[in-house]
């Protein structure tokens, strides 16, 4: 018989010496993105390009397998994109949508956590009422662990889930918490399908909540995949012998590996637009702040967006893009009825940093 799922806080101490070593390295890594996330002139221009490869990841772990040119054409909303480019546009958008109502509420609730999962799941079956849901090991079908099973139960362990997360009497580090909650959230594995990555979403949001990002930037579904096989290890050892501490570490050390990686994404992204912003002063009249911005927001952009963030007319804004294209800044593809302007030296840092 397995041993029943404990509440949080656990009545141990969990910040042992070697878990406070990794906390500040982490926390340094994690300061220092926060700062350079800072100074770029708009963030939206971060948060776009990096949450396309978060999406295509985490969705890649449950074998959702498709291209950044798939994704492309599902987040412009085509609707001959493949079924599984528009599962990562539908995980986009759950983060999005997780995010603003994070900023709105200023806290983390089941009911959150129940929208973000309808989202990506584009359906509405919610927390699970009916029995029969086991983790299994995907290789030899073995069933390694079964969560919680009567929907009252799901809902108690939720509640008290959310006031770990809402709740910082405790004084733990947020960071040790979050390696904590999400344990705890795919231990309930509150759903029928999407709990990992509703969990990998609940990660973010709860660093936003506790102000240690401002915007939703760092993931660690890429680091879960490079070490997958541990992700899935640690969730049994810690639960057979009780112990956190390999569990917590392993976390840490994906917050700091991710916040370097990120770190660097950003520099990349940043030295382009230094680049374009000389070559648009050096080859065209058409330079503007706004118009760089709106360039980098997504990776494409379309005559009403220009139009609209440089108070144009459509006139106007197409003959920009045009100008655009035949100096090589943009390609221009119909997808559909509309004419899409691709910035492709931002969806090649995006495309590398994803094979990195
Ligand atoms: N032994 C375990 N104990 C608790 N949680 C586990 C265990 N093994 C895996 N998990 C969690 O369950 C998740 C998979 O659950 P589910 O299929 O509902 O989510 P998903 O989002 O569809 O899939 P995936 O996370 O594989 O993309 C894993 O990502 C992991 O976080
Ligand atoms: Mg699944």
């Amino acid at each position: 018989m397995e041993k029943k799922l404990e509440i949080l806080p656990l009545n141990k101490d969990i910040e042992t010496r070697r878990v406070l070593k990794q906390l500040s390295r982490t926390s340094r890594a994690l300061a220092e993105l926060k700062g350079i996330a800072q100074t770029m002139p708009n963030q939206n221009i971060l948060i776009n390009a990096i949450m396309i490869n978060e999406a295509k990841t985490s969705s890649g772990i449950e074998n959702i397998v498709t291209t950044h040119d798939e994704i492309y054409k599902a987040m412009v909303k085509t609707n001959d994109a493949s079924p599984a480019a528009k599962e990562v546009a539908d995980y986009r958008a759950a983060i999005w949508e997780g995010y603003n109502l994070v900023k709105e509420k200023q806290m983390i609730n089941t009911n959150i956590i129940v929208r973000i999962q309808e989202k990506l799941e584009h359906n509405q079956a919610g927390i699970r009422s009916t029995l029969g849901t086991v983790i299994k090991n995907t290789t030899t079908d073995e069933i390694v662990y079964t969560p919680p099973q009567e929907k009252n139960e799901i809902l108690e362990y939720m509640k008290n889930l959310e006031d770990y997360i809402n709740n910082d009497d405790d004084m733990v580090d947020p960071l040790i918490k979050l390696a904590m909650i999400h344990y705890q959230f795919e231990s309930i594995h509150p759903f029928y399908d999407g709990n990992g990555r509703t969990g990998r979403i609940i990660n973010i949001l709860y660093l936003v909540l506790k102000d240690l990002i401002d915007t939703p930037i760092l993931y660690l579904s890429k680091y879960i995949i490079r070490n997958k096989i541990e992700y899935y290890r640690l969730f049994q050892e810690t639960r057979n012998m009780n112990n956190f501490e390999e569990w917590i570490i392993y976390i840490l050390i994906g917050i700091e590996e991710m916040a370097e990686e990120t770190i660097r994404i950003i520099n990349k992204i940043r030295d382009e637009i230094v680049n374009m912003k000389h070559e648009l002063r050096d080859k065209t009249k058409l330079y503007s702040k706004e118009l760089l911005e709106a360039l980098f927001f997504e990776f494409y952009t379309k005559i009403p967006y220009i139009q609209e963030q440089l108070g144009v007319s459509d006139k106007t804004a197409q003959k920009y893009l045009d100008t655009l294209v035949e100096l090589g800044f943009l390609t221009s593809e119909k997808i559909g009825r509309e004419r899409i302007y691709k910035n492709e030296r931002l969806f090649k840092i995006i495309k590398d940093a994803d094979r990195e």
